[in-house]
């Protein structure tokens, strides 16, 4: 198990998960939004800004690409949206990753991402009101579950702290 990968909602606490984990097992952790801001020296918010979502969706897709084709370990943590576009999800299964999905709940992702500080650096949802968020997250939930589902690992979150998460994870992975 050297090529762990962690999808889930915005909010549901994959970088933060990938990262304790990837220190538990010694693997090398890296958060594929981080490796695309560095490459294009820009923010997530601003490249949609300035570039709009489909260069981002192609970004996202060839940064994925090449960091799964140049890396033998990792654990990874992607963008919300990254299995969903692109045939990503059956580029993770093809080179032989662990996918393992962080399952949360509509409300405790509203709680989360309502939160001033968490909405504004994530261009989706940056300028909606606490009415429209909910809604929009219920129908991007309902089109994505399709792909987070195809996960090998579903792991719920709601009312779980993240060294239980990360034992849960630990402990499925022997
Ligand atoms: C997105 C999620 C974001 C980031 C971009 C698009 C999405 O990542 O990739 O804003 O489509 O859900 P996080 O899930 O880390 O917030």
């Amino acid at each position: 198990m050297n090529k762990i990968v962690f999808i889930g909602y915005m909010g549901s606490g994959k970088t933060t998960i990938a990262q304790l984990l990837s220190q538990k097992l010694n693997l090398p952790f890296e958060d594929l939004d981080q490796i695309i801001e560095n490459e294009e020296k820009s923010s997530i918010k601003s490249i949609f800004e300035t570039k709009g979502e489909v260069y981002f969706r192609k970004l996202e897709h060839s940064t994925l690409k090449n960091f799964i084709e140049s890396n033998e370990k990792f654990i990874l943590s992607l963008g919300g949206g990254t299995p969903c576009y692109a045939n990503n999800i059956n580029l993770l299964k093809e080179k032989g990753c662990v996918i393992i999905y962080l399952n949360a709940s509509l409300d405790e992702l509203y709680n989360r991402l309502a939160l001033i500080s968490n909405k504004i650096q994530r261009p989706l949802i940056a300028d909606l009101n606490t009415n429209e968020i909910k809604d929009f997250i219920a129908k991007q939930l309902f089109e994505r579950n399709y792909f987070y589902n195809q996960a090998n690992m579903i792991i719920k979150v709601d009312n779980k702290s993240i060294v239980e998460i990360v034992d849960e994870i630990e402990n499925l992975l022997i």
